[in-house]
């Protein structure tokens, strides 16, 4: 115990890592109530979910740990100045009044984002230009030097909040956005954003308690993003060290280690033992994938399978699929209604009543072509693009053109699609490359599980 004098008095020092303060996690549309479940469930309290974002509670640790391990957080902000402003001078001498130089140092670089609302504040870029001038004022007057702006890739971000006349700074503790997992090594011509793709299965309440499947994986992020669920790999196991918090004056290297090695101890705890499946039309963008799965040593965890999508079985057994298809944004497609019908047919016919089918789309035309009524439409923002998130509960017999398809003996109603006779392809796990299949009959390949530890184990990179 440190212990101080104050007023005379001995007092112990409080262990400034047991304080808690206020913290906001930033999120994307529709996503704030899974990101409330992740903070809880690693201890965060006096959790309230706003607007693309989940105010909470912490200490240090938390902070710590709710970057390294919140799947859905774009970033982990802390306030550290409230006050009020009713004019552009306020805002300046408020500002000027902070201590600056506890924060950051002369040679570092910062910038700051701005987002304000009201009367008062009508240009959010004036009043962080009003900001920066006190920061820099301050710096110049106390010491002769200032830090400089960087708007790309500054040591400190602030955000400035005004509300009407309350204003609050955050210091962003992340620094580049959370999505940026540090996996990515290779992507197709429209990957999926890596937080979006996490909030998607999480939507789904997937417990990794069944198979996974995305039949147009793309390079595989929503692959990436099941596996290392269903593996407990933390989210930012392959960020390294790309934590804006680790630039702090008050960051410390134990703490952080000790939260670190608490949360990589968890990797491989759990008893998935189910089957991560992918499949897309397109080789050379399923070789990024495979680089991609490569780089984060799951290679042996997930197959990947080369043909379109009708003629690939989803794994036996339970399956969620999940799955981000073509909306004719980046990816053209000559007819795309015709491509959303196969997709509905294919769930028909294909997968059965053990399949739980998600997908997200912009075209709320082609998805009409489905064909099949969702039970469940989440609103989400891919990018710029208002989408739906749709869920297709697939009943065996239930289905009016499942029974009309079986009555009139078309082929592979729920159950008879897997039942081929045709033998399986083996996956060759010796080599450590997980190969793509080319797919030439419909027959559902069986893979061998891994033995022995997860892989992963052996990253460090901390
Ligand atoms: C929007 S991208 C998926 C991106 C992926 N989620 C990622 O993060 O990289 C759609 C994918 O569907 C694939 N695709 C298009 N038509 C297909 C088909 N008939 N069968 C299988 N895949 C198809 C494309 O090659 C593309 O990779």
């Amino acid at each position: 115990m440190i212990i101080q004098k104050q007023n005379g008095k001995a007092v112990p020092v409080q262990n400034s890592f047991k304080e808690k303060f206020k913290m906001v996690a930033k999120t994307m549309m529709g996503l704030e109530e899974v990101l409330a479940d992740e903070l809880r469930a690693i201890g965060a309290q006096n959790i309230e979910c706003i607007n693309r974002a989940v105010l909470f509670e912490g200490d240090m640790r938390l902070l710590y740990r709710a970057n390294y391990t919140c799947r859905t957080a774009l970033a982990i902000l802390k306030p550290f100045a409230e006050f009020e402003a009713n004019n552009d001078q306020e805002l300046y001498d408020q500002v000027y009044r902070i201590k600056w130089e506890k924060i950051l140092d002369v040679d570092c670089t910062f910038m700051i984002d701005s987002t304000t609302s009201g009367e008062i504040f009508t240009h959010s870029y004036f009043a962080a230009l009003k900001t920066k001038d006190a920061i820099v004022d301050r710096f110049r007057r106390n010491f002769g030097q200032r830090p400089s702006i960087d708007t790309e890739n500054a040591d400190y971000k602030f955000n400035l909040h005004i509300r009407d006349n309350q204003v609050t700074l955050l210091i962003n503790s992340s620094g580049d956005s959370l999505h940026k997992r540090g996996y990515r090594q290779a992507v197709g011509l429209a990957p999926i954003n890596e937080v979006l793709a996490a909030g998607m299965i999480k939507l789904t309440g997937w417990k990794c308690d069944t198979n996974f499947y995305d039949p147009m994986c793309g390079s595989g992020t929503l692959l990436i993003e099941a596996a290392m669920m269903a593996m407990n790999i933390p989210a930012q196991y392959y960020r390294g060290d790309r934590f804006a918090f680790k630039r702090w004056k008050e960051f410390n290297l134990g703490e952080w280690k000790s939260v670190k090695q608490e949360e990589d101890r968890k990797i491989g705890s759990t008893d998935f033992d189910y089957e991560i499946w992918g499949n897309d039309i397109d080789l050379n963008v399923l070789s990024q994938a495979e680089k991609n799965l490569q780089f984060t040593k799951l290679h042996k965890d997930v197959m990947l399978f080369n043909g379109s999508f009708e003629d690939q079985d989803p794994p036996e057994g339970r399956t969620l699929i999940v799955t981000n298809p073509p909306y004719g944004e980046r990816i053209k497609i000559e007819d795309l209604n015709a491509m959303y019908q196969q997709l509905g047919d294919t769930f028909k016919r294909r997968y059965g009543k053990d399949c739980e089918v998600w997908l997200i789309t912009s075209d709320f035309e082609a998805m009409k072509h489905i064909g099949l009524k969702p039970s469940k439409k989440i609103p989400l923002l891919n990018g710029q693009l208002d989408c739906r998130f749709l869920q297709f509960e697939l009943f065996e017999g239930s289905l009016k053109e499942n029974r009309a398809s079986r009555s009139t003996g078309a082929r592979g109603d729920t159950g008879a699609s897997r039942d081929t006779g045709a033998s399986p392809v083996e996956k060759e796990r010796g080599t450590g490359v997980s190969p793509v299949k080319k797919r030439s009959t419909s027959a559902s390949p069986v893979k061998e599980r891994s033995t022995g530890a997860s892989p992963v184990n052996d990253n460090d990179n901390n």
